[in-house]
């Protein structure tokens, strides 16, 4: 079983394309309803949820966890790959949506600036709409940069985008606040539409159409789910350890919070195209 990781429901966007590109595994997703947003929260209280909600699912069963949440992952996931993994679980792994992100749009491997120091791509302007947290921790300015240092990236942190998301908002408020956010982006821009965005948190592909209505028209938007799966996908490949493929189609994907199930799984469909039956753990204090 794989586990899927989000602070709330952004992380279903993962899990859909999951589920498509990886037909034949099992996906069990925990969802920190509880305690979420995770963006506006301090960093070392969103590292000690993180562990918490990745042991869960180590208990569950799951040997291999997607950390679908980029706060989470540029707060921590390069600290508890290097310490906490090694030290706790050595067997077992979590990977996070940031990277395969970085290797997309920098068309460089991970481990490139450390193995190859290749350089050299095009100049090329990349916007990043995130949450507060991800746009403070600097992690997407700094992976491109040493990757690719003649891409510019532009932040925008769009701060209660995940909450308006999270609570169900009418369209029309939702709809302002990316209108703004954007106005914002594309005064940092001088005006000069970028070549492309990267929707950065994993509750936006959600409204990407009102991304895409509101930045200058054919800007390319990447988002993170398609990305992911792929890059998991190739993983598995190359790890087939972290995830026995069923030889027949598995059972649908299992699901649970830390918040109140039944409100939960209400919204959960917006989110996941289709019914998801959340159970309640209880929520880590
Ligand atoms: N989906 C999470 C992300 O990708 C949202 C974090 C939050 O709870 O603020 O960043």
């Amino acid at each position: 079983m794989i586990g899927v990781f989000d602070s709330g429901h952004g992380g279903l966007t993962v899990l859909q394309a999951l589920e498509h590109h990886l037909p034949r595994q099992q996906f069990v997703y925990l969802g920190d309803h509880g305690h979420a947003p995770y963006g506006n929260r301090a960093p070392d209280e969103i590292y000690a949820l993180t562990l918490d909600a990745i042991e869960r699912l180590f208990h569950l069963g799951c040997p291999l966890v997607v950390l679908a949440c980029n706060t989470a992952a540029a707060t921590g996931l390069r600290r508890l790959q290097q310490t906490w993994l090694p030290d706790r679980y050595p067997n077992r792994r979590v990977l996070g949506v940031l990277v395969p992100m970085v290797e997309a749009i920098t068309g460089m491997p991970w481990m490139a600036d450390i193995r190859t120091g290749q350089r050299g791509g095009r100049k090329r302007t990349v916007a990043i709409f995130a949450t507060r947290h991800t746009v403070t921790s600097g992690a997407y300015l700094q992976e491109i940069g040493k990757r690719a240092p003649e891409i510019t990236v532009v932040q925008q942190a769009c701060p209660i985008l995940v909450e308006l998301i999270e609570s169900a908002a009418p369209a029309a408020i939702v709809a302002r606040a990316v209108r703004r956010y954007a106005a914002l982006l594309m005064r940092r821009l001088n005006g000069v539409a970028p070549d492309a965005v990267i929707l950065g948190c994993t509750h936006y592909p959600l409204i990407a159409d009102l991304f895409a209505a509101h930045l200058p028209p054919g800007v390319e938007i990447l988002s993170q789910p398609d990305i992911t799966a792929r890059s998991l996908a190739a993983y598995l490949v190359r790890h087939p350890v972290f995830g026995r493929a069923t030889q027949t189609r598995p059972a649908a994907s299992l699901f649970y919070t830390t918040g109140p199930a039944g409100s939960v799984s209400a919204l959960a469909s917006r989110f996941y195209g289709k019914t998801a039956d959340f159970k309640a753990l209880p929520k880590a204090t």
